[in-house]
């Protein structure tokens, strides 16, 4: 096995999914909570105004707020020596537009920090994961509006001077191609750009999220204001301590032609571009690649908002690390008929030779090493970390308490043996964190019976259970895993 002596290994989790305390201290609504539950069937939903008498998933999620000096423990028992969370915005600036940060909020990322300390983790924060405020999306229109950039610049700014020596890696916004994966497009465009149609916003009735309205136009031009606010926090960030090593995070849906037929190739290679490519390409290199002109003439999209003043923040404030989050692949076919796979916000056509997991994403280990040789071959100075990967799966608890997910372990084993294939193929990889390392509410579903954790929390879909943690068999066999730095899979 070939994982360097300080390879970082960890997990990762998002706020919005696993701290709960929705109102807690100070802090107020934000995207994830005005969305109800749904299923693998059953799209979640929004509602405009907070209903009382219905189920929020991420009002409570795990209630991290209030257990994570145990969880932290917990995953120090693994041995993780990095984790990655990511930072509520709407804790410290409560409605996105506050004079002054929330204290409280301040406060609890200072001990959820200190607790990591303790144990000798280092910690991967993530400035946005999908925690717009809600007051964003409905007064500014979220990213539509250049005044957000201002808005999220300056949030930036008040994490980084008051964790700088306690922070060293950041990443600036969760999964940022999302919105321009051209699937679920509304969805997509809420949760990473907080912009919704006035008229949905308005709803009577609930809303499904596929069924929320889309506009390119206003997207790409959302998207643009998110890649100058991220490069301006670059920027700053290395201002504020030079040490700092700041990523942007890729949903990466690796793609690959359905038949050896040039039409299928050419139309995977172009869809590739747009889906994967696109927002890595101006984070890494500085620049809109050649293709995106092409596609906006195609599409009709006006890209006069590239102003030349942008042009050169792009190139100031691009990033020191590429991260990305690997779940499955698809493939792309030119024949209409082709048969779909499932997905949050990321499916495409099934693969032959592929399974899938019990939400239907297919599992494909080959591919990530596929997918770490290309990345390194288009971005090759820029050292890569894989911050998301893992399985959802319903999970049985036996009489005893026990939990035998030994398909996770089989999901995990060769991923892992993928990563090191990478690493002896040439590929800097810097790090691991397996996605949910504790069962959190699921971001496409809204479930809690979508469970990704070595760690089981007893919580129910209908809000039922204590919230207790107990160690399923993939946490013992996680820990052998770093304890033996990537060599003992068995
Ligand atoms: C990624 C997101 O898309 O996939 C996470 O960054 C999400 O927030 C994860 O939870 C897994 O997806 P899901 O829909 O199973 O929660």
């Amino acid at each position: 096995m070939s994982f360097p002596k300080d390879f970082l290994w960890g997990g990762a989790v998002p706020a919005n999914q696993c701290e709960g305390g929705y109102l807690e201290d100070g802090k107020k609504l934000s995207v994830p909570d005005m969305l109800l539950g749904g299923d693998l069937h059953t799209p979640r939903t929004f509602l405009p105004v907070i209903d009382d008498t219905a189920f929020y998933p991420s009002h409570e999620a795990i209630d991290f707020y209030h257990h994570y000096k145990e969880d932290i423990a917990l995953f120090a028992k693994m041995g993780f020596n990095v984790f990655r969370l990511s930072i509520n915005w709407g804790r410290i600036f409560p409605n996105g537009d506050d004079e002054q940060p929330n204290e409280a909020g301040l406060a609890f990322y200072d001990a959820v920090l200190d607790a990591c300390a303790k144990y000798g983790i280092t910690p991967l924060v993530t400035l946005c994961h999908y925690e717009i405020p809600w007051n964003i999306v409905t007064k500014y229109g979220g990213f539509s509006n250049r005044k957000t950039i201002d808005l999220f610049v300056k949030y930036a700014r008040t994490v980084f001077e008051r964790y700088k020596d306690k922070v060293k890696y950041w990443l600036t916004f969760n999964e940022i191609n999302i919105p321009c994966r051209g699937l679920h497009g509304g969805q997509g465009a809420l949760y990473g750009l907080g912009i919704m149609e006035e008229e949905d916003i308005h709803s009577t009735h609930p809303l499904p999220l596929p069924e929320l309205q889309y506009d390119q136009q206003r997207m790409f031009e959302a998207l643009h204001n998110q890649f100058v606010a991220s490069a301006l926090t670059v920027k700053l960030g290395h201002e504020i301590n030079p040490d700092f090593m700041i990523g942007n995070m890729i949903a990466h849906g690796t793609l690959y032609p359905l038949a050896p037929n040039p039409e299928d190739v050419m139309a995977c290679l172009k869809k590739d571009e747009m889906d994967n490519g696109f927002c890595g390409d101006i984070q890494v290199r500085g620049e809109y690649p050649s293709y995106a002109f092409r596609y906006f003439k195609e599409h009709g999209i006006d890209f006069s908002f590239i102003t030349e003043e942008d042009k050169v923040i792009l190139k100031e404030g691009t990033v020191d690390l590429y991260t990305f989050s690997y779940y499955q692949t698809n493939c792309v076919s030119t024949n209409p008929h082709a048969q779909k796979t499932a997905g949050n916000m990321n499916y495409g056509i099934k693969n032959p030779y592929l399974e899938a997991s019990d939400w239907g994403w297919q599992i494909d280990p080959q591919g990530l090493r596929y997918t770490l040789n290309k990345l390194h071959d288009r971005y090759p100075h820029t050292p890569l970390m894989v911050v998301e990967n893992g399985l959802g799966a319903f999970d049985t608890v036996e009489e005893d308490g026990s939990i035998h997910d030994q398909y996770r372990i089989d999901y995990f084993r060769p991923h892992i043996q993928a990563m090191s294939e990478a690493i002896e193929d040439g590929v800097p990889l810097i790090g691991y964190t397996t996605w949910g390392p504790i069962d959190l509410v699921s971001a496409g579903t809204g479930q809690y019976a979508k469970r990704y954790g070595f760690i089981y929390v007893d919580r129910h879909d209908d809000g039922t259970g204590d919230f207790s943690r107990s160690k399923k068999d993939s946490f013992y066999w996680y820990k052998k895993v770093i304890e033996s730095n990537g060599e003992d899979l068995d």
